[in-house]
């Protein structure tokens, strides 16, 4: 469900208004005039000015009571606005309109999270509502419909990540992307037979639901001289195959298509926020089931551009399909930067948890890019080495590679994958977003609700616009 709180933008407070919020920074002095011994009321509480930290005061309103909340905003930076707008947007929760007094600083930030925190995917009417509308007072308009716009972006690729696989086949998806309002091209398995697209197909063959790969266009409205490709992985569900996840792992796995998720929602929102540059997503799209018709460990695949693969491990599924779809971008869309998003391996929530993402790259001007882009989008990313020494953990004795490695030598699992699918993306600049610790989260917390994160959404909408 896309983020149902209206947001407006008001020339100053209205008077009387029921439910108000008003920063104060961490001299304890809010910023309007509030006729209330305010200083006194945050000592009493023993407020410290804190990102995320409110204080509520119940206040006399024409015919009943109303509240101030009294927000602190820590040290200013947008990431302590973050924590604030999202603490708000949670504390409104159940209400009509909240009038929030905006802070200083990034209010595209505060208003973005404060958004996110509003989202949640429920099929069912069990909860509390979210804060019908967001009034945000002396707040930059512009920069409160950015937030807007990427908020719902980052909702979009959540809800499509949510959404069960029961509803979400791959041709459900390239109708999702089709519906994004820019050119979309679509192979179906016949056309995806007829341009060697083996590793799609090899991964789709155990499903009664054929894999598709969807391709999206975005032109600027000015001329662009750079060109830059996303391929998104698309399985709309991992049960790994022949080579079976156990039930624990399997269940979390309608989200693998939660890369290929964010370049849909990318893409629909780069017009609306007047990104620059021409891109193209890839969204490579198969749901990865055992069956008498599925690949087995052991088999020979044939991908894109004529590469052979022994598939050694089916559940080794999202460099199968990732790798015809950036051997494609790079014989044929001539693209000046290819950057996949992928949930690739388990193995990259063992190194860096959940809360920050994997790049690898094979440029330092593009990684330099994107580690920028995370640090102000709050995506966080971390830069992850392409280690030489375990590219024969890939050697095949009868195909050009393995998809995994055969014994324990190399280890380093999300290494491996990515220097696998390095094979297949040209010399191109290229970075690879391993996503798998950060698709989905945990705990419902500040701009996080349980579920598909969206993670990247902000990141690249970031990248591709300020670039
Ligand atoms: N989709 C999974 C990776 C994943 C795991 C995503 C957990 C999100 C949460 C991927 O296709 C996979 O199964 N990877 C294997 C690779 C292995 C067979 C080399 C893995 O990580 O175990
Ligand atoms: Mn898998
Ligand atoms: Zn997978």
């Amino acid at each position: 469900m896309p983020i149902e709180t209206t947001v407006s933008v008001v020339a100053e407070v209205p008077d009387g208004a029921e439910f108000l919020a008003v920063p104060y920074a961490s001299d304890l002095s809010p910023e309007v005039e509030l006729h209330l011994p305010v200083t006194e009321l945050l000592a009493h509480y023993e407020a410290k000015g804190e990102a995320g930290e409110i204080v509520e005061v119940p206040v006399a309103r024409a015919g009943g009571v109303g509240r101030v909340l009294l927000y602190g905003v820590g040290d200013g930076t947008p990431r302590a606005l973050r924590k604030a707008g999202a603490a708000l947007a949670r504390r409104a929760k159940g209400r009509d309109t909240l009038t929030v007094v905006a802070p200083e600083g990034d209010v595209a930030a505060f208003a973005e999270a404060a958004l996110l925190a509003a989202y949640s995917f429920k099929i069912g009417s069990e909860g509390k509502k979210p804060v019908r509308a967001l009034a945000f007072a002396g707040a930059d308009a512009e920069q409160v419909r950015r937030a807007q716009v990427v908020a719902q972006a980052v909702a979009l690729a959540r809800d499509l990540a949510n959404t069960p696989s029961s509803v979400k086949n791959p041709a459900w998806l390239a109708e999702q992307a089709a519906e994004r309002g820019v050119p979309v091209r679509v192979w179906d398995e016949e056309q995806l037979q007829a341009d060697g697209f083996g590793g799609i197909l090899a991964v789709g063959r155990g499903s009664a639901s054929p894999p598709r790969l969807i391709q999206l266009s975005y032109t600027p409205a000015e001329p662009a001289d750079r060109h830059v490709v996303l391929v998104g992985k698309g399985i709309t569900f991992d049960s790994g195959g022949l080579s079976l996840k156990p039930t624990e792992n399997m269940k979390t796995q309608k989200t693998d298509m939660a890369g290929g998720a964010v370049v849909i929602a990318v893409l629909g929102a780069l017009a609306e926020l007047g990104a620059p540059v021409r891109v193209t997503g890839l969204i490579a799209s198969a749901e990865n089931l055992p069956s008498g018709t599925a690949q087995r460990p052991s088999d020979v695949i044939k991908h894109y551009g004529g590469r052979t693969v022994e598939v050694l491990n089916t559940d080794a599924e999202g460099r199968l399909v990732l790798a015809d779809a950036l051997a494609y971008a790079d014989a044929v869309l001539d693209p000046d930067a290819v950057v996949d998003v992928a949930t690739l391996t388990g193995a990259i929530t063992v190194a860096l948890g959940r809360n920050v993402g994997a790049v690898y790259a094979s440029d330092d001007v593009l990684a330099k890019q994107l580690l920028e882009a995370a640090e102000t989008s709050d995506d966080r990313l971390w830069r992850m080495p392409l280690i030489e020494e375990y590219k024969p953990a890939l050697e095949s004795s009868i195909a050009d590679l393995a998809n995994v490695e055969s014994g324990s030598r190399f280890g380093a699992g999300s290494i491996t994958a990515a220097l696998f699918l390095r094979e297949f993306a040209g010399r191109r600049p290229w970075a690879h977003l391993d996503i798998a610790g950060v698709g989905r989260s945990t705990v419902d917390e500040g701009t996080l609700t349980k579920g598909a994160t969206g993670f990247g959404v902000r990141l690249l909408l970031e990248w591709l616009t300020r670039a």
